[in-house]
């Protein structure tokens, strides 16, 4: 058990619903708190969650420029860095300031699609393509190879026969909201981050367990 509050620091691009899962589950008793939350793009819908739930937020003018990403991370003191929906590629050096502390969630069961060019849309258009019945979240530790690193936990959902892009992507939305904070908070606990396992995973819509895989 870590014997304080661990600080987590968010880099996200876009709408930022696994930051506001992040938000809701990271309070009260919960032994983790976001604390930073980092962005390329003003526009990026996580800056007004941030602002609303009262966390720090900042604009990163330069992405590609390992000092100032690393320095914004490391100024805010943070233990963990969360890439929840983050499209720049994080600078090697960044990467191993912080590595075996940064991680990744992903909408597709690692280490199928992904990589370079596979994020948003793209991804559930090749799930769909390849006619895999089954797809999923994915969350990992942050190497310098995009989508390449450790995988932490995956929960998998169905493709279902009449799936758009969009629908398939909701459905895996659900179970991001459940695995990033449980992968997160579990990481508090152990002052580390913790290979995870999502018990009976399926899409049922109930919460299944999420527990670490070695005890
Ligand atoms: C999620 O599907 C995540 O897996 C991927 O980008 C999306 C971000 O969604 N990396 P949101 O911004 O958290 O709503």
């Amino acid at each position: 058990m870590a014997d304080r509050t661990y600080r987590v620091g968010v880099l996200a691009s876009g709408g930022g619903t696994n930051l506001q899962a992040l938000l809701d589950h990271c309070v009260g008793e919960a032994p983790a708190r976001v604390v930073l939350v980092a962005t390329n793009n003003p526009r990026a819908g996580a800056l007004p969650r941030a602002r609303t739930a009262g966390i720090p937020t900042q604009i990163i003018e330069d992405c590609a420029d390992a000092a100032s990403v690393t320095g914004v991370l490391t100024n805010a003191g943070v233990d963990l860095v969360v890439l929840a929906g983050y499209l720049k590629l994080v600078p090697d050096q960044t990467v191993a300031a912080f590595a075996g502390r940064m991680i990744n969630i992903h909408p597709a069961l690692l280490p199928a699609f992904g990589g370079p060019g596979m994020y948003g849309r793209q991804v559930h258009e090749a799930v769909l393509a390849s006619g895999a019945t089954v797809s999923g979240a994915s969350i990992h530790l942050v190497t310098p190879e995009y989508d390449r690193g450790p995988i932490i936990a995956q929960w998998p959902v169905p493709v279902l026969p009449d799936d758009t892009p969009e629908s398939l992507a909701a459905r895996i939305l659900t179970v991001e909201h459940q695995l990033l904070p449980a992968v997160v908070l579990a990481a508090a606990r152990a002052g580390r981050v913790v290979r995870m396992v999502a018990r009976g995973a399926h899409f049922n819509g109930d919460t299944v367990d999420i527990v670490p895989a070695e005890q």
